[in-house]
């Protein structure tokens, strides 16, 4: 069945011990992994694309899609009023696919972690649907999120909720007071198609103008 299918490709993601061999298991994915996730009834990019609609203004940009796969989110920025767009992603396979959809004026191949190839503050928003999860990238991920974003910008992450209290949490209010928490969902589950999963969250982060 599809649904045990798809358990098993993120289920193998999870237990990726290294960038590479993440690449590669999302490379493998990335012809089937919308329907998949479809199928599992997947809701981080709404909830993201929600928070932002709410926390940024209409025509604000441009927008880095951190982690952006196949480009479920980027599909809509325009459409919510955002046009201007980048996307980031590890994986060649996943950009691949998002950039046939041309909605990413730029996609870049690039690791979250490590030191990202952008100015201070190039970014009006940030945001980031299901990267900082279970064996993908930790709170390191989010210091370059917070260099490239622009002062009053707003970063919108989803979290996985042992990630957020084994230290993403303290790791953000490290940042003060040039990050504070603007919003934050209760927990809710990201995948209600997939049974056992950790609830995630999402946070809003805006940076002092
Ligand atoms: C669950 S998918 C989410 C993709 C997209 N944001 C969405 O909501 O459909 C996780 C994505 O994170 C990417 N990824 C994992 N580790 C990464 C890293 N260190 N840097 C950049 N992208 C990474 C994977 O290649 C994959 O495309």
């Amino acid at each position: 069945m599809g649904g045990a299918k798809h358990e098993g490709q993120l289920g193998s993601v999870y237990e990726a011990k290294s960038p590479e061999e993440i690449a590669a298991l999302y490379d493998g994915w990335a012809g089937s992994y919308e329907a998949e996730m479809a199928q599992a009834g997947y809701r981080h990019p709404t909830i993201c694309l929600a928070l932002l609609a709410r926390h940024l203004p209409k025509g604000a940009g441009p927008i880095l899609d951190a982690g952006a796969g196949t480009g479920i989110l980027g599909e809509w920025l325009a459409i919510a009023g955002y046009p201007e767009a980048e996307a980031i992603d590890l994986s060649e396979g996943m950009l691949a696919v998002a950039a046939r959809k041309g909605v990413y004026r730029r996609l870049h191949r690039l690791a979250l972690g490590q030191p990202l190839p952008f100015a201070d503050g190039s970014f009006a928003g940030v945001v980031s649907a299901g990267v900082f999860t279970t064996g993908h990238v930790g709170s390191e991920g989010l210091d370059e999120l917070v260099r490239i974003c622009r002062p009053g910008g707003v970063i919108v992450l989803t979290v996985k909720t042992t990630l957020w209290t084994g230290g993403f949490a303290d790791h953000v209010a490290g940042f003060a007071p040039t990050l504070s928490i603007a919003e934050q969902t209760e927990p809710y589950v990201s995948m209600p198609g997939e049974a056992a999963t950790i609830p995630s969250l999402a946070v809003v982060l805006k940076k002092s103008a």
